[in-house]
């Protein structure tokens, strides 16, 4: 027995980084199925084929198009039948000091942090609704409350608290609950962007003194996602090492 026994879960942009260290602990639990959903196909099959297969479904898709998204939760639901449990983690960064932002810039980031975590969840939420039983995780991020050179970034996560508070709001009556983890900085392909002396400064600032690792996110996620859970709704859990700004 494990965590999830029985349930099928998918989890957004599961090819590498939390995502992966996500739909892996959910294999660990036992999920019935976990979908591992990425733009980048190849590392979606990969996942899938070191997995073992059996309990996995690799699904290429662009969670910031709606027909991408459609089609995926289609095979999807025809792999599983049903989805119990959506996280929400695909997500981008264009950083730039927001007087030098461009317009494609800001676009691309609204498009995939916000625009494809509604594309997402449209796809679940009647399903879970009717069934009486749902689990949806956003990822949002330390960066919700304002970081420099990430104006795009922080609206999309600050938008995606409000958005999950709300759906909590909606659907908590129907047992669905719908809660965010706001992760600090980890270390995955996303911050290895971030110059040196800029991530040193933030590890020396830190309570933890060192990043986080996927697999800690991971755990949040998880309890997020099971029936530990069951009358948590509507929260954001950090898990930031301590560090708030
Ligand atoms: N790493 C951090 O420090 C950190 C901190 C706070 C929040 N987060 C959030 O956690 C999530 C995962 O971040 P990560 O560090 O693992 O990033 P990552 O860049 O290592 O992995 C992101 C994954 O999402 C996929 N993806 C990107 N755009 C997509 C799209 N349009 N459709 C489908 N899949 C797409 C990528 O192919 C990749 O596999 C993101 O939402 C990110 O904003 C990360």
């Amino acid at each position: 027995m494990g965590a999830l026994t029985g349930k099928y879960a998918v989890v957004t942009g599961a090819g590498r980084g939390i995502g992966a260290a996500i739909a892996k602990r959910f294999i660990t639990e036992n999920a019935a199925g976990v979908a591992i959903l990425d733009y980048d196909g190849d590392a979606a099959n990969a996942f899938a084929s070191a997995a073992g297969g059996n309990h996995t479904v690799a699904v290429a898709c662009d969670v910031s198009d709606r027909e991408s998204v459609r089609a995926a939760f289609e095979r999807i639901r025809e792999a599983f039948g049903r989805v119990d449990i959506l996280v929400n983690n695909a997500g981008i960064t264009r950083d730039a000091i927001y007087h030098k932002m461009t317009d494609e810039q800001w676009d691309a980031v609204i498009n995939v942090n916000l625009g494809g975590v509604h594309n997402c969840c449209r796809q679940v939420v009647a399903g879970m609704r009717e069934r009486g039983y749902g689990k949806i995780v956003n990822i949002s991020s330390s960066s919700a409350y304002g970081n420099v050179g990430q104006a795009n970034y922080a609206a999309t996560k600050a938008g995606l608290i409000g958005f999950t508070k709300t759906l909590a709001k909606e659907l908590g009556g129907k047992n669905v609950t719908v809660n965010a983890v706001a992760p600090g900085m980890i270390d995955t392909d996303m911050v290895k962007t971030i110059p040196e002396p800029v991530l040193n400064a933030f590890i020396a600032a830190s309570p933890a003194k060192r990043l986080g690792t996927p697999e800690e996110v991971a755990g949040a996620v998880l309890f997020l996602s099971c029936g530990d859970s069951a009358y948590v709704n509507g929260v954001v859990l950090d898990v930031n090492g301590g560090l708030f700004t």
